[in-house]
C-alpha cells in the first residue's frame, strides 16, 4: 500500500530533474501522482515512464488560469488534492550589475508568483478539505546569497517568506506549508556548470560532494507525511553541511 496510498499529489515542472525523482517517490508510496510541466510533450512521456498512477496535466504556473485548470482537472480525476509541492523554477544567471530587466522578470515570474499561483488555487480546494500539505522547493541560494544570482535568489527568497504567511494564515484549517532549500544538486541545472566550478563547490561542502535528487526527494515526502503534522512554516535545507541557518 505505502505511506501515500491513495493520496492526490500535484508536482509542478515536473516532467524531469527534482520534479520527475518527488513524482517516482510518491508514487512507490502508493500515492497517485500529476505531473505538471510546462512542456507538455515532456509531461506525457514522463507520465507515461512512470506508469498508471500518474497523470499528465500540462500547466505554465504563471498563468492564473492553467493553474487554475491543473487543480480543478485533479479534483475532478482523483476527488482530492491532498498535496501540492512546487518544484517549477529555473535559472538566468547574470551578475547583478549585467543583469537583464527580462531575466529578472521571467525568474520571479516561475518561481516566486508560479508558487503563489499555484498554492492559492490549490488551497482553494485544501480549505474545503480542511487538509493538505504544501511543499515549496527553494534554494540554499535564497538563504545566503550566492553570486551571479540576484534574480535567483530574491525569487528563493520570496518562496521562504510565503511559506512562512501561507503556514500562519492555513494552520487554522489543517494545511501545513514547508520549504526544502535543496544545495547543490547533481541534475540539468548543475551539469552546465565547468569541472573547475563544480570542484570548487564541493570543496566549500561538509561532506565534500553534491547531493543526489533523491535526498530531496527523501525530505519532501517526509514534510507532505502525517509523521511531519506538526511542523510548519518552516524551511529545511538539505545541503551536506553547505550552509548552517542559526
Ligand atoms: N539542481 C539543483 O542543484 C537545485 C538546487 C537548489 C534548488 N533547485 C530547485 O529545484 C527545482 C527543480 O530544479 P531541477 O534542478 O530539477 O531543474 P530542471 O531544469 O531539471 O527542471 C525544472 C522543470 O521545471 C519546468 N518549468 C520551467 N518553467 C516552468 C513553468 N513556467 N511552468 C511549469 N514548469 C516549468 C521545466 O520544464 C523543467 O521540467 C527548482 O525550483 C530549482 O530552483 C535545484
Amino acid at each position: 500500500m505505502g505511506e501515500f496510498a491513495d493520496k492526490a499529489v500535484i508536482i509542478t515542472g515536473s516532467a524531469r530533474g527534482i520534479g520527475r525523482e518527488i513524482a517516482a517517490a510518491f508514487i512507490q508510496e502508493g500515492a497517485r501522482v500529476v505531473i505538471s510541466d510546462v512542456d507538455a510533450g515532456a509531461c506525457a512521456e514522463t507520465a507515461a515512464a512512470l506508469g498508471g498512477q500518474a497523470e499528465a496535466i500540462p500547466a505554465n504556473v504563471t498563468v492564473k488560469s492553467e493553474v487554475e485548470n491543473l487543480v480543478k482537472q485533479t479534483k475532478e480525476k482523483l476527488g482530492s488534492v491532498d498535496v501540492l509541492v512546487n518544484n517549477a523554477g529555473v535559472t538566468r544567471d547574470a551578475l547583478f550589475i549585467r543583469l537583464k530587466e527580462e531575466d529578472w522578470d521571467l525568474v520571479l515570474n516561475i518561481n516566486l508568483k508560479g508558487t503563489f499561483l499555484a498554492s492559492q488555487a490549490a488551497a482553494g480546494v485544501m480549505l474545503k478539505q480542511r487538509s493538505g500539505k504544501i511543499v515549496n522547493i527553494a534554494s540554499v541560494s535564497g538563504l545566503f546569497g550566492n553570486a551571479g544570482q540576484a534574480n535567483y535568489a530574491s525569487s528563493k527568497a520570496g518562496v521562504v517568506a510565503l511559506t512562512k504567511v501561507m503556514a500562519r494564515e492555513l494552520a487554522p484549517r489543517n494545511i501545513n506549508v514547508n520549504a526544502i532549500a535543496p544545495g547543490f544538486i547533481v541534475t540539468a541545472m548543475t551539469d552546465k556548470l565547468s569541472a573547475e566550478i563544480k570542484e570548487n563547490i564541493n570543496k566549500q561542502i561538509p561532506f565534500g560532494r553534491m547531493g543526489e535528487v533523491k535526498d530531496i526527494a527523501d525530505a519532501v515526502l517526509f514534510l507532505a507525511s502525517e509523521r511531519a503534522s506538526y511542523i510548519t512554516g518552516q524551511t529545511i535545507a538539505v545541503c551536506g553541511g553547505l550552509t548552517m541557518q542559526s
